[in-house]
């Protein structure tokens, strides 16, 4: 039997028309733009509408992301959403966006994996494809982190971003994704976490700068060695938005020029799980790939969970 892989057949992302810049953060917490842009090269981020939930950017960016793969709602059989900020604890974002998009009848589920949850979900839909369990799946990253951040705590306010994005995955005979690498160390939950009898979020930055600079030098060498390829076959580096010094760590890692690196963390931030997609389809739309090139794309969030994913072009 010829073996079946997932495609990536069109990506979309949405961010909310707010953009709350480090000036005008300044003027509420002792920082600066300054210092923001020094320690993280983030320069404003997007903030979502107070009546403008988690479900309503899933929408846009996942109608964008059909649009650009010429795929109908309701072809789907699939669709995963991964969010750390649902609007509601139940019906699951998925349940509530397969609604919007008129789809009927297709698995939808939410996946959480705070900022690692579209590599999560994107080889969750994968393994789905692969053994035959669906033809086209849905990945959606999704978050309103302005609603979990303590606005009053300069360490973590200058960092997130509200945003989504999403990519169409469909069943051929070539891939494709060439693999996916997941892990998780729930050791470390503390460092980076709403505890729960609060309503915001908590870091210790120095300490999850740390770690994730070194676990994410980790996963790309795995990604690299399960596919018996070197850094230098690596044609663009596609890495979750957090922070821009953890991002060039790992591209040195892979002796890979920023020029190869997709980086849109200065104009949203953080959007936890958007990250990946918002950055993939930012170069999508402007064309940077070229059909056969390698892509990795990582990322590294709270649990502590981390993961990859290499794929080729179109
Ligand atoms: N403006 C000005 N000063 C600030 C500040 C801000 N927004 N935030 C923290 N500081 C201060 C601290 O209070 C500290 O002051 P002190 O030395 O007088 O105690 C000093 O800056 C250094 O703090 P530190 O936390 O060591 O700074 P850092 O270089 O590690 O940068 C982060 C802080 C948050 C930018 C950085 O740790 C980081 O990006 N961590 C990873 C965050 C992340 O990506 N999380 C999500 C992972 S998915």
């Amino acid at each position: 039997m010829t073996p079946l892989y997932s495609r990536l057949c069109g990506t979309g992302s949405y961010l909310p028309e707010r953009v709350l810049g480090n000036d005008e953060i300044s003027q509420r917490v002792d920082t600066s733009d300054e210092w923001i842009v020094a320690r993280t090269g983030i320069r404003s981020r997007h903030i979502a509408a107070a009546d403008e939930g988690v479900v309503d950017m899933a929408t846009v960016a996942a109608q964008r992301a059909l649009e650009a793969a010429g795929l109908a709602a309701d072809a789907l059989d699939l669709i995963v959403v991964a969010t750390t900020t649902p609007d509601q604890i139940f019906p699951s974002t998925a349940c509530l966006l397969q609604s919007r998009l008129g789809n009927r009848g297709a698995a939808a589920f939410d996946l959480q994996a705070v900022c690692t949850g579209f590599i999560y979900a994107l080889a969750t839909a994968d393994r789905f494809i692969r053994s035959q369990g669906a033809r086209h799946a849905l990945v959606v990253g999704v978050e309103k982190m302005s609603r979990i951040v303590d606005w009053d705590d300069r360490s973590t306010c200058i960092l997130f971003g509200d945003g989504a994005g999403a990519v169409v995955l469909s069943a051929s005979s070539k891939p494709g994704i060439l693999s996916t690498h997941l892990h998780a160390d729930g050791r470390y939950a503390d460092l980076l976490q709403v505890p729960a009898a609060a309503d915001t979020l908590t870091m210790q930055g120095n300490a999850v700068f740390r770690m994730a600079v070194r676990t994410l030098g980790e996963i790309v060498q795995e990604t690299l060695a399960a596919n018996g390829l070197e850094g230098k076959d690596i044609d663009w580096l596609v890495p979750h938005q957090a922070n821009i010094r953890i991002i060039q760590a790992t591209a040195e890692k892979l002796g890979l020029p920023m020029e190869r690196v997709v980086t849109t963390v200065a104009h949203h931030g953080n959007v936890s799980a958007a990250s990946v997609p918002l950055a993939l389809d930012d170069a999508a739309r402007r064309q940077c790939f070229r059909p056969g090139q390698h892509l990795l794309l990582e990322a590294f969030g709270g649990g502590f969970t981390w993961g990859s994913a290499l794929l080729r072009w179109l």
